[in-house]
């Protein structure tokens, strides 16, 4: 070969190399970040919102509810799911920030996580709301959300409301989620309180509904033993209810849940679940769409209740948590809109 060729074939070898490298580069970001155009235009006003996932059936509510309000206001909004997956949640926001979003709106998959790029997010001057679920020792602009320790109290009150309720086992949800341990306090002072045993508890790492139908599959002879299972929310409380029914035990123990999925409420008008906790989502995601355009417009915002984050007090806005059972269902779910009369009685027959 002379020398013209060795180079010339040298440069196809080195230019196919580095197009691969650049391809798959592309292709891993591609998977962990809906990339839209790059820097936002500077009159516009840009929100970024991240999602754990759509799994359960509030957050769909929520996203729809946020984004159409925050358009209504002016702003646009970048909507990604990170799919359960805290890697991928953390590449979403660094992408954020490179995009200069004027604020930036987290479900946080993980409350220990975060508070690092939260910290780059704040060092470019944008705001960040934690939305539903707080970032720990992340120091954010706002933390909005229901009251969680109240959704526990509640669920602790339905059960000890039934006096012969004196064993209780707990299926709480993700441990990761810092709303699980806010629950979990409501509901433990209840049953410290009144005298109720919790035999047992047990965590659903990402909020993994299945890994209580397995719980209860390896567990038949406690929860025979038991008289309430308190759920970490509803979808928790399906699968165990599902799963009971194999048993031949659905309706035999107190199901307490939160989200007034629409399941739940069927359930809590068959008599398989006693309680929900309703959660008015479209009221949150619209509060949260106001106060993100406002910080997005440079606007001053009034919050004057605070939160401990682990390290810093961060402005904490909380909404009403609303217990349901089957003597409220009808004016509480279905007056309001939250599910239809048909649907929530769809297994009820006249
Ligand atoms: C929310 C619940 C939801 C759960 C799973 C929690 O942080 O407060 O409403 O069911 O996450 O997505």
């Amino acid at each position: 070969m002379n020398k013209r060729k060795i180079v010339r074939n040298l440069i196809v070898i080195i230019t196919f190399i580095v197009s691969i490298s650049i391809l798959s580069g592309c292709s891993v970001k591609k998977t962990e970040v809906e990339k839209t155009n790059n820097k936002k235009e500077a009159d516009t006003l840009e929100i970024g919102l991240s999602l754990d996932s759509y799994i359960i059936e509030r957050w769909e509510r929520d996203r729809d509810v946020f984004v159409s309000t925050a358009k209504e206001l002016g702003a646009e909004i970048n909507v990604q799911s990170a799919n359960g997956d805290i890697d991928v949640q953390i590449s979403q926001i660094e992408y954020f920030i490179e995009k200069n979003v004027d604020v930036i709106v987290v479900v946080a998959i993980d409350a220990d996580k975060l508070s690092s790029v939260i910290k780059q997010a704040k060092d470019a001057g944008i705001k960040v709301i934690a939305y539903d679920r707080l970032i720990r020792n992340a120091d954010v602009d706002m933390y909005i959300s229901f009251d969680n320790e109240k959704v526990g109290t509640m669920m602790g009150e339905e059960i000890a409301s039934h006096y012969s309720n004196k064993k209780v086992i707990m299926i709480c949800g993700a441990p990761a989620d810092n709303n699980v341990s806010l629950v979990n306090g409501g509901f433990e002072t209840i049953m410290a309180n009144r005298g109720i045993e919790i035999i047992d508890k047990t965590f659903c790492e990402g909020w993994k509904a299945e890994l209580a139908a397995e719980y209860v599959n390896k567990h038949i002879d406690l929860i025979a033993n038991a008289d309430a299972i308190m759920c970490g929310n509803d979808d928790i409380a399906t699968n165990v209810i599902r799963t009971l029914a194999v048993y031949r035990k659905a309706g035999a123990i107190d199901i307490v849940g939160q989200d007034a999925d629409l399941a739940a409420c069927q359930h809590i008008v068959e008599g398989t679940q006693n309680m929900t906790v309703y959660k008015p989502v479209e009221k949150l995601a619209k509060e949260a769409a106001k106060y993100a355009v406002d910080f997005a417009n440079k606007k001053e915002v009034d919050v004057n209740t605070t939160i401990n984050d682990g390290t810093y007090d961060v402005p904490y806005v909380a909404l009403e948590p609303i217990s349901v059972y089957k003597g409220n269902i009808d004016e509480i779910i279905i007056d309001s809109g939250f599910h239809s009369r048909d649907d929530v009685y769809l297994n009820i027959s006249e």
